[in-house]
């Protein structure tokens, strides 16, 4: 067992991560899109950090950015080669913090550099991730670069259109990738081993418990559904309060629903957020004859999830029709509760235990590619404290120290890596 200077590794951590937060698409702000040039410049850079490290570096059709450290013995241009995967991602919300995402990517990297500093090959290829579409903010899909490289991108996600009416096919095309190619990005399930994640919490659960890492037993399932009303346009001066078909006040009443709706659900965590919403004409004397929302709605187990969808489509449309209003539904999104595999969790918990940790086991309500790798393999995640539990805001933080620690355990995770026997 090698020694490992964990202020260091953290350090290290902080300051590739300040470099990456300064690409962004706005001036005063963290904001990094899918396949936006500046998604282009972040993944240049991480490129350039893995070959630093060690890594023979390639980009896959949805622009994923995928490091590969050989195994022992590794012929060049290997047919099959087993695969340990890390990964996160690169791509931010609006007004982002800069570690969510980006920590699991400098994780990996450091990873595998301080096997490369010992000159040391494991029984395994390392593969480290940096995906490009897990915020899911651009166009209606999540996940799609994780879900390409487990073999689950769907083409039909292709034709999906962002606010700008720019379709996921032609912004790939912008940016220099080929559609063609996405069935090439999947990776055969008897290469991958099993992929690992690193992340900042996102919530308050480790910072309360005043332990810095701790182990994901599994991700809440998550709806995405948008939801279309149709009203009449008038006069704001002159239409009476009793003879509208006002499309934004039929909204408001759905939100609030689907808040009544999730907080009935305490038992299951369930959550609903709308945090996109476009009102048209748009006019500040005009009724509004349109508006599209997103509904996002999680929660720990399926059934009471798909119960309160139901539940909440129902409601919307007695809610539109009381006011004259006509609803539509669309949900692009519904990922299942995902289990991080039993044996992943405890080598994960072993490492951080051979660093004098006691690692906590906790539920993530916040999705993660491990949702689309699990189409793939055994996943499994590590948490870093988060201040505050604050996160999709630029106040999210961790410490260097708790990110070296991240680091460390996943040095000792992969020096000790076993993956389960197979059945033939
Ligand atoms: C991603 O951070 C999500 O949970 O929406
Ligand atoms: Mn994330
Ligand atoms: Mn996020």
């Amino acid at each position: 067992m090698t020694s490992l200077d964990i202020d260091r590794l953290g350090r290290r951590a902080e300051a590739m991560l300040d470099e990456l937060a300064a690409i962004s698409e706005e001036p005063d702000r963290l904001t990094r899109r899918f396949l936006t040039p500046e998604h282009k410049r972040a993944a240049h850079l991480v490129a350039q950090w893995m070959a630093e490290a060690g890594m023979t570096t390639a980009e896959d059709a949805l622009g994923t950015v995928r490091g590969h450290y050989a195994m022992a013995g590794e012929e060049a241009g290997a047919n099959s080669v087993p695969r340990l995967l890390i990964g996160s991602h690169i791509d931010t919300v609006i007004n982002a913090g800069k570690y969510d995402g980006m920590l699991g990517v400098v994780c990996g990297i450091l990873a595998v550099e301080h096997f490369r500093d010992l000159g040391r090959r494991m029984p395994f290829a390392i593969d480290v991730l940096a995906f490009g579409d897990e915020e899911g903010v651009r166009f209606p899909t999540v996940l799609s670069s994780s879900a390409a490289v487990a073999g689950a991108f769907e083409p039909s996600w292709l034709d999906g259109r962002d606010r700008d009416g720019v379709s996921l096919r032609d912004a790939m095309q912008a940016y220099g990738l080929d559609p063609a190619g996405i069935p090439a990005a999947a990776m055969s399930r008897d290469e991958a081993l099993a992929y690992v994640e690193v992340h900042i919490e996102q919530g308050p659960v480790l910072e309360h418990a005043d332990v810095p890492l701790g182990v994901v037993t599994s991700i809440a399932g998550q709806f995405r559904t948008r939801v279309t009303i149709t009203g009449m346009a008038g006069h704001a001066g002159t239409v009476p309060m009793g003879l509208r078909q006002d499309a934004l006040l039929a909204a408001s009443e759905m939100m609030l629903a689907a808040e009544a709706i999730a907080k009935a659900h305490p038992e299951a965590s369930m959550v609903a957020t709308v945090g996109q919403i476009g009102v048209k004409p748009g006019a500040i004397n005009v009724i509004p004859d349109r508006v599209e929302f997103v509904l996002d709605l999680r929660a720990a187990a399926d059934a009471p999830r798909h119960k309160a969808l139901d539940q909440f489509l129902r409601k919307a449309e007695a809610l539109a029709a009381a006011r004259g209003c006509a609803v539509a539904f669309e949900t692009y999104h519904d990922c299942p509760t995902a289990a991080c595999a039993p044996w992943l969790q405890d080598q994960l918990a072993a490492g951080a235990g051979s660093l004098g940790l006691n690692p906590p086991r906790l539920v993530s309500g916040a999705g993660h590619d491990g949702q689309a790798m699990a189409r793939l393999t055994d996943f499994a995640m590590l948490f870093v404290r988060c201040k505050g539990g604050i996160s999709h805001n630029p106040l999210e933080s961790a410490t260097a120290p708790d990110m070296g620690a991240a680091v460390a355990t996943l040095i000792r995770f992969i020096e000790d890596f076993r993956p389960p026997a197979r059945a033939a």
